[in-house]
């Protein structure tokens, strides 16, 4: 089975066996095939650099429905299966008008992975939304509930990247969402001028959802067009201390301070000083409007990406004496 269609990269490596399960219940039974012990998880493929075949039954986790589970006259509670595609859940959250999902439009993948890396865009991570999941340990099969503390979420990052690495497969996610008296958060520059140029003033969760949906289709390729997994790297952060020096020979570099007294630098920004913006090597290339974002032109490999990232981490180590991470998860 060819794995192109299941990865947003659109790297086209084969799966050893392949099974689509819609319900908790098949993929409890899949978890005790024994003729299969390795097996892979894939949702909506968004946040993978697949660089060789998979010699495992690849388990693709299709669980549907989305439901109101607790509702009171400020607030819902929404349980939303693992498969659901994530902005179509946003999407069903704005017909309602439920707020809160509202700058978190048109992140590809699905509902079930969203935790995984504590996704986030233009001021809001999920967590500021996240009630809980429930996930199926591999070994035991049986279905385990989180809450929000125990997920750890940071930064790209959560406990599922970490100590649970492997171990879970989320199968549901709740999240709170507003009723009335919205939380409107505008403040992310690009938004505010959005909103300007679309000529709303008292901006509505729908008019900031078009504003997000605006600013990311001039930024960010369209995976069903071009092959890419949303930003390859994450944003360094770096001490107060080697960001004075930093900035001291970079005046004009972007960033932003964070709570901690640590400061955020857009790799992007790095990634472009360094000339890679819009360059294409084979298939393999750097999109030309948001050089954190790698892409597939169409038949490049998992290695093809793979290498033109380490090049372009060691030229921004070079320049900057910075360390860049992918936040994409590579298999190899
Ligand atoms: N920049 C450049 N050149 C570039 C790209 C960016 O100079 O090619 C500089 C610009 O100064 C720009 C700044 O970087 O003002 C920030 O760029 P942008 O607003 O596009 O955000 P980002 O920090 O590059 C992060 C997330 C995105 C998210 C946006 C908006 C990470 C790794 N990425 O990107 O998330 O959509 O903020 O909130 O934190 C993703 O995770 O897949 C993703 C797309």
């Amino acid at each position: 089975v060819s794995l192109r269609p299941y990865n947003t990269f659109g790297i086209a490596v084969k799966a050893k066996a392949f099974l689509s399960v819609t319900t908790p219940l098949q993929l409890q039974k899949a978890l005790r095939l024994e003729a299969y012990a390795e097996r892979f998880i894939i949702s909506g493929g968004s946040n993978m650099l697949l660089t060789k075949d998979v010699d495992a039954l690849v388990l693709h986790i299709a669980l549907k429905g989305i439901s109101i589970v607790e509702e009171t006259d400020e607030a819902v509670i929404i349980k939303a299966m693992a498969g659901e595609n994530w902005h179509e859940l946003v999407q069903w959250s704005l017909a309602r008008n439920y707020g809160g999902l509202e700058n978190l439009s048109l992140i590809p993948g699905n509902t079930g992975t969203a935790p995984i890396q504590n996704i986030g865009a233009y001021g809001v991570e999920l967590k500021d939304i996240f009630v809980g999941c429930e996930a199926m340990e591999v070994k035991t099969q049986e279905l385990v509930e989180f809450s929000k503390e125990d997920c750890k979420f940071g930064y790209r990052d959560s406990i599922f990247k970490n100590e649970a690495k492997d171990r879970y497969i989320i199968t549901s996610v709740l999240l709170k969402l507003t009723k009335k008296d919205h939380k409107l958060l505008t403040f992310y520059g690009a938004i505010e001028t959005e909103l300007k140029d679309m000529g709303v003033v008292n901006p509505t969760i729908q008019n900031i959802s078009d504003a997000v949906i605006s600013i990311r289709q001039r930024k960010l390729p369209n995976p069903k067009e071009i092959g890419n997994s949303g930003s390859f790297f994450k944003n360094p952060v770096i001490s107060k201390k080697v960001f004075v020096q930093f900035q001291k020979e970079h005046p004009n570099a972007p960033f932003y301070e964070l709570p901690d007294g640590q400061f955020k630098i857009p790799a992007g920004w790095l990634i472009e000083q360094c000339g890679f913006k819009g360059k294409r090597f084979g298939d393999a290339g750097v999109h030309k409007n948001q050089a954190l974002v790698l892409v597939n032109y169409g038949d490049a490999s998992g290695m093809e990406i793979w290498e033109l990232a380490m090049k372009i981490k060691s030229s921004v180590k070079t320049s900057f004496g910075i360390d860049i991470q992918p936040e994409v998860n590579i298999i190899n």
